[in-house]
């Protein structure tokens, strides 16, 4: 097993508030928050989501930091030092099996959005008349999306193989301050089409008649996929952090980073949806894929330079936050063949890579040869790696996390981490509020959402 000192550590804070906030901000909060809020009604589950942040994503992601800084070693190892002999680190393993299927399905959009940076750069998407067609075109033929997602993940695979700080860090440390600026110039880009304001009426009036348990339990699980939450990720970058890092400061700045992100892409993508016809909020996967090429069309006309430019600046941008999650999905396993096996760094992350490889053929699949494939409930297995790993997996780790590190962990030992042993000074209802979150708040209220869902 690796020491601390052999497995090395991130250089600086920043590039640890980056490469945190690249794990959570991704195709989660570009993809998936537009997809999940036009499906859930708008507003009122922007709203439900903002306070599972709020009230469960900073305490859970603060807990999962304790974990991972205070042991400096992978999810499963982790949990087996902090409570020996006993069955909590299988929490660990499901979290290392949720995130292989969710790099899987993951890779699939994200292998989508490197096609369509490609056809940027080639000057395709400016000439494509349909964009709905064009996009169902290519995700229901037979090998173009399982070759985009295997490239995909071997991109993933060349990062994770330069190591925490040459690799990771770096990466990071670049691209985040790049995407958050182009995001901002999109937004403001896209307020200004004749759709901005019935969409920003979506996205800001709420209706509290949408509310139901579904919409509860989605909001929950978005926003735990959305953070990274609950499953060793987090956990394992942590492990990797420095002792003078303050945990509570480092959630609060990646929690407020994630969270503008996504409501920015809200702000980018509903405006837009209203302004095409023939597109409804509730499109589903393809919003994305099909609104943001017609918004470059409005927006620039057919062939302009600035519309080439800006398409191909987006689109590569989408790639690249794809891929710092992307890396942080890997490298939580990569991290558990290292410290618990001694494997060497690259063997480990060739095991991963071939593994989730073989996983996303499938995914890729699921929209053209297998998309008559059912796995559980009539869903595809794109749809069943999504429902099992969000609506499943992540709920429940989150109990089990909430209830390890506010119950079974010692209390002190939780104290010193939060205060790096007293060197911080940390106001004490602070503290206070975060072991009531911790002990009763998530728990209970995850297992609330879980159980009313399963019982409907
Ligand atoms: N948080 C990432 C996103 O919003 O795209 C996705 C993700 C990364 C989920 C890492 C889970 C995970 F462990």
């Amino acid at each position: 097993m690796s020491t601390k000192a052999s497995r090395g550590n991130f250089a600086s804070k920043i590039g640890i508030i980056l490469a945190t906030a690249g794990s959570a901000i991704g195709l989660g909060n570009i993809w998936r928050f537009p997809v999940e809020t036009g499906q859930n009604g708008g507003s009122a589950f922007i709203l439900i989501y903002l306070m599972c942040v709020l009230l469960l994503g900073i305490p859970m992601m603060t807990a999962e930091f304790v974990i991972g800084r205070h042991t400096h070693t992978d999810i499963a190892t982790a949990y087996q030092r902090l409570a020996p002999r006993r069955p909590w680190y299988l929490t660990g393993y499901a979290g290392m099996f949720c995130v292989t299927l969710i790099l899987s399905y993951y890779s699939v959009v994200a292998g989508w959005i490197f096609k369509y940076t490609l056809d940027a750069l080639s000057g395709t998407m400016s000439f494509v008349d349909n964009s709905a067609e064009y996009f169902a075109t290519f995700t229901q033929s037979y090998y173009l999306p399982v070759v985009f997602a295997l490239l995909f993940i071997l991109l993933t695979h060349a990062i994770i193989r330069r190591g925490i700080q040459n690799g990771i860090e770096r990466f990071s440390k670049v691209m985040m301050p790049i995407l958050l600026v182009l995001m901002i110039g999109l937004a403001a880009g896209s307020l200004t089409m004749p759709g901005a304001k019935a969409g920003m009426a979506f996205l800001l009036r709420p209706d509290f008649s949408k509310i139901t348990s579904d919409v509860v339990l989605s909001a929950l699980g978005q926003a735990f996929f959305s953070l990274s939450i609950a499953i060793g990720c987090l956990s394992t970058y942590a492990s990797y952090f420095k002792p003078e890092v303050n945990l509570l400061k480092t959630s609060v700045s990646v929690v407020a980073l994630d969270s503008i992100v996504a409501i920015l892409s809200g702000f980018i993508i509903f405006p837009a949806v209203f302004s095409v016809p023939d597109v409804t909020p509730n499109a589903g996967p393809g919003l994305v894929f099909i609104t943001l090429p017609d918004i470059f069309r409005t927006l620039f006309g057919q062939a302009t330079l600035i519309g080439y430019l800006f398409a191909l600046m987006l689109y590569l941008l989408l790639t690249l936050a794809a891929l710092t999650s992307t890396i942080s999905m890997h490298e939580e396993v990569t991290t558990f063949f290292v410290d618990h096996f001694g494997m060497k760094r690259g063997k480990a992350a060739v095991i991963m890579t071939l593994t989730s490889m073989a996983l996303s053929v499938l995914c890729a699949m699921s929209f053209g040869p297998l998309r008559k494939v059912h796995v559980i409930d009539g869903m595809t297995f794109f749809e069943t790696f999504d429902y099992v790993t969000a609506k499943l997996i992540m709920p429940i780790s989150g109990i089990v996390l909430s209830v390890f590190v506010g119950w079974r962990l010692d209390h002190q030992m939780v104290v010193d981490e939060l205060t790096n042993n007293g060197a911080l000074h940390i106001a004490r209802p602070v503290v206070a509020g975060f072991f009531f979150m911790i002990k009763w708040f998530a728990p209970i209220a995850i297992a609330a959402i879980f159980i009313n869902e399963l019982l409907s």
